[in-house]
């Protein structure tokens, strides 16, 4: 089941075709981050504020802190472990959490089930890919940088960033799986009904950068995504053979820097309330993301740089594949899931006895 799971997302991010095509294959890093904690802290939005408005589930190194000043403030130096695989990336990863509200009002924060083929302790599944062309390079991000995909303000298609999305299994065992993230029956939307494998959603950052600030006051203006993708996966199966690689990948203007492309996957246990006693009394579906977002719209991610010297530029120069690479040190899965920090705000953000609000008093919008 496992081998088959992997397989399975392995063929539906096109590696499979390395077979037609010998020279080209996506040689992507897909590693697995556990849990470092869940709190309202958000050093990139709301930099000191103990207490940001909605609670994030964050993974990767532990000098994860409410404030987090560009190339100061170097996680590196400040972390002695990191919940991700590969033991030198001290980068935090974070995105909305997601609670199920019941009839009578009550919350409940949503669990995250193990990606295909990985171990991992809740948390995000994270992805570095190259150009799928096999030789261009791509420039890592630098000290400091940091950045967000999505807007949590939305509520509708209007203004979304190209690749954030939900994946509806229809079955156990990731199936049907599916094609490339946001293709298919994939939507931005929340699910609008019961998927008995779970649902997943994907984040997927902007490839462009504008090679001078590493960051901007919307965290987003100093990245562009790109023209067209550079993963041809991103393609309907039937446009393809893919575009020619050197039109893959184009920056817009302003923006010369290429970046490898960061993806995030969580995965979420809504398994438990696929019952119609437990959906809303409309048929309408139960979740809501921590910022009070019952659409699914609002969902985005932060990203904080914060892998060790030039380990990634290393690892992505190698073309390294999923989570082993001989460029890069890595740690057990015991090791990586037992790197945790405690609160900094500390408060129920679990609702194992159910919570009456959403915290931070978030009202459903
Ligand atoms: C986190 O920030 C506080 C100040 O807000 C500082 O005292 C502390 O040392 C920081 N933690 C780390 C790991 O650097
Ligand atoms: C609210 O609903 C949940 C789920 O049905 C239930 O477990 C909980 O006991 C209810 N709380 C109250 C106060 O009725
Ligand atoms: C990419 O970088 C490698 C090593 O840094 C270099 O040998 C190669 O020529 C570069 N490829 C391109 C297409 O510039
Ligand atoms: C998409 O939805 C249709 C209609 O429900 C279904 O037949 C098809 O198998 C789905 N495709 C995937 C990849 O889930």
């Amino acid at each position: 089941m496992y081998r088959n799971s992997v397989l399975l997302v392995l063929a539906s991010l096109g590696i499979g075709n390395a077979q037609l095509n010998p020279n080209q294959g996506a040689a992507m890093m897909r590693f697995a981050c556990s849990q470092l904690v869940v709190e309202r802290l958000d050093p990139l939005v709301s930099p000191g504020v103990i207490g940001s408005p909605h609670v994030h589930q964050i993974v990767g190194g532990n000098s994860f802190n409410a404030s987090m000043a560009p190339v100061a403030y170097d996680p590196p130096s400040r972390s002695t472990c990191t919940s991700c695989t590969f033991s030198e990336d001290f980068s935090n990863y974070w995105t909305a959490a997601l609670y199920y509200k019941a009839r009578n009002g009550t919350f409940k924060r949503v669990g995250q089930f193990e990606n295909g083929g990985l171990v991992q302790n809740g948390g995000i599944t994270v992805y570095y890919i190259p150009p799928y062309d096999g030789v261009s390079n791509v420039t890592a991000f630098r000290p400091g940088f940091r950045m967000l995909a999505g807007n949590p303000t939305l509520r509708s298609t209007a203004g979304e960033s190209r690749g954030i999305c939900h994946r509806c299994f229809e079955g156990d065992n990731f199936t049907p799986f599916g094609g490339a993230p946001c293709t298919g029956n994939d939507t931005s939307a929340l699910p609008d009904h019961f998927c008995a494998g779970g649902i997943r959603t994907t984040v997927t950052f902007p490839t462009c950068w504008d090679g001078v600030n590493l960051d901007s006051p919307d965290h987003q203006s100093h990245v562009a995504y790109s023209t067209i993708p550079f993963e041809p996966y991103y393609e309907p199966l039937a446009t393809r053979p893919y575009t020619a690689a050197q039109e893959r990948g184009k920056c817009p203007e302003g923006f010369p820097v290429k970046l490898p492309q960061l993806m995030y996957e969580i995965m979420w246990e809504t398994r438990p309330f696929n019952k119609k006693e437990l959906w809303n009394e409309d048929g309408s579906q139960p979740f809501v993301y921590a910022m009070g977002d019952a659409t699914g719209h609002g969902q985005h991610g932060d990203y904080i740089f914060g892998w060790k010297d030039d380990s990634l530029q290393r690892a992505i120069n190698a073309r390294c594949r999923n989570d082993k690479c001989k460029e890069l040190k890595s740690q057990s899965n015991e090791a990586a899931m037992s790197c945790t920090v405690p609160q900094t705000m500390k408060e129920d953000v679990e609702g194992n006895e159910w919570l009456e609000e959403l915290p931070g008093g978030v009202m459903v919008n």
